[in-house]
């Protein structure tokens, strides 16, 4: 469901509302500028706090039913102690969304102390990103007892004049996370190489971008061996897509953000084990991203040139698919043995990485659901983040952390580059057991064009979730859409 957001000043007990979220810091005091409000509940509100029946920590909600005046309902939210008010704000707000949603109110407003600025921000993009839900597939009950989806949320600021721009830069986050939860949500069968052509169409033509899209024919003529290994496997049109944004000068270099888009993982021959395949179908998470982010960049105007470059396939098992021990050649000349057919992530981003030297990229930046060995040393909670640049890691890193995503370093020394070494071609595709999200790095560092400065972000654990959190419920979490924009972001004029 799309969800209108608005912004407004004044008083939150002036809302007229059937859903004000109101968000409170932990401490005991309630604050005076509600005291309005609080009589409306008829001193309910102030007494919670007192009697510390609502302490305002992190996570913790309890709603109120008014009795006539005012904003039908009130919703308390924790905002926790007060150190970072940007994520505090962020997480409150999407816990208000998503309760919000579940309640069954079509419209809310969201009030939290002293909104202004980036505070709007968080307020705005928390808003989105809490009731965000995916019901395509659901028939629906008889219209008396469907449940009514949120469909407008209002942020109530201290400063509604001065946040304007705040405000927007909030929706288009939240609208880019969006579009990478939609796309990551949907089925393998409906969510093909072509539905990501054709989505990156849709968002060239909103925002009036220059899209290419190559196919199989195209990829022949480039010589990307590489990739084609790995849609050799598969009838489907491979897709090979280029979007450009050009917010900066004419001649800057830009920022090249490069997504896995892997519609569905099966391993191929090196088939993987039946249970929790299914959740291959996320194998496109950093392909969602690129289109998340270019849809967010060019909704905020950001003054800066990035091209968003995504490699789509399928990997499957078929007559006609790569098998282990097969070499091939990528399109920069290297030659790879094909050692394990479900190392093919790495397979195609390397041909995609080879073909950004033509947009001679200031910094590149990938993101792909690369390695299960990635979910088991940082599990759900971090992404592994490697690179050839040290100041360039460390710039992405806070970029992460700044937008909520948290990614942490692992070492990219020499002594890992042994374990690829090729037998009888210069690279294998695995390099064993051990160290399996920094070998895949390695790899990925072969094909990234000389000189040029390179992130790579394994998001296998951070892409979806698999247990119900308070603020991401069990599915897609829309990372990396977060982290590429802030990083641009950085970036811009
Ligand atoms: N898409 C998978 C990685 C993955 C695993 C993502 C679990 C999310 C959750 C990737 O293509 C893959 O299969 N990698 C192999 C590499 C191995 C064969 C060297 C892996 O991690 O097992
Ligand atoms: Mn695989
Ligand atoms: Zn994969």
């Amino acid at each position: 469901m799309s969800l209108t957001l608005a912004l407004r000043g004044g008083d939150p007990s002036r809302v007229s509302t059937p859903l004000l979220a109101v968000a409170l810091h932990s401490g005991g005091v309630f604050p005076r500028v509600l005291a309005a409000l609080d009589k409306a509940y008829g001193g309910v509100l102030s007494r919670a706090v007192a009697q510390a029946d609502f302490k305002g920590v992190r996570d913790e909600s309890l709603l109120f039913i008014g009795s006539g005046r005012g904003p039908s309902r009130v919703l308390l939210v924790g905002l926790g102690e007060n150190e970072d008010t940007y994520a505090a704000v962020t997480r409150a707000a999407t816990l208000a969304g998503r309760k919000g949603n579940a309640m069954g109110v079509r419209k809310m407003a969201f009030w939290a102390p002293q909104l202004s600025g980036d505070t709007v921000e968080a307020a705005a993009f928390g808003l989105s990103r809490g009731s965000w839900d995916f019901m395509d597939y659901k028939t629906q009950p008889p219209a008396k007892d469907r449940p009514r989806p949120l469909v407008e949320a209002v942020v109530v600021a201290t400063d509604a004049r001065g946040s304007q721009a705040s405000f927007a830069a909030g929706v288009a986050l939240g609208e880019g996370q969006r579009i990478a939860r939609r796309l990551q949500q949907l089925p393998g069968n409906v969510c093909t190489p072509e539905h990501f052509a054709r989505t990156a169409r849709e968002i060239g033509k909103r925002h009036k971008l220059r899209v290419s899209v190559m196919g199989r024919r195209d990829l022949k003529r480039l010589k990307m061996g590489s990739f084609l290994a790995v849609a050799q496997g598969t009838p489907q049109d491979p897709k090979l897509i280029v979007i450009e944004y050009r917010g900066g000068r004419r001649g800057d270099a830009p920022v090249a953000l490069v997504g896995k888009g892997l519609c569905f993982d099966s391993g191929g021959i090196s088939i993987k084990p039946a249970q929790g395949m299914e959740l291959m179908k996320y194998d496109m998470s950093g392909a969602a991203g690129v289109l998340g982010a270019m849809d967010a960049i060019a909704r905020m105007k950001l003054r800066v040139n990035v091209v968003g470059l995504i490699g789509s396939t399928t990997n499957m098992p078929s007559g006609t698919a790569m098998n282990p021990g097969d070499v091939v050649t990528a399109m920069n000349g290297k030659t790879i043995e094909i050692l394990n057919t479900d190392a093919e992530g790495r397979l195609v981003l390397a041909d995609v990485l080879a073909y950004s030297a033509r947009f001679k990229p200031a910094a590149i930046i990938d993101a792909a659901t690369l390695t299960g060995a990635c979910v088991v040393a940082l599990g759900n909670t971090a992404t592994g983040v490697m690179g050839n640049d040290q100041s360039l890691v460390d710039e992405v890193l806070s970029a992460a952390k700044r937008g909520g995503e948290p990614g942490w370093p692992l070492p990219m020394w020499d002594e890992y580059r042994e374990l690829i070494k090729g037998d009888i071609a210069d690279i294998k595709n695995t390099g064993g057991r051990g160290a399996g999200t920094i070998t895949a790095a390695l790899f990925l560092a072969e094909f990234v064009p000389a000189g040029v400065p390179w992130v790579h972000l394994d998001i296998a654990g951070t892409a979806y979730s698999e247990s119900d959190l308070v603020v991401i419920p069990k599915g897609p979490t829309g990372t990396p859409v977060r982290t590429f924009v802030e990083f641009v972001r950085g970036r811009a004029r």
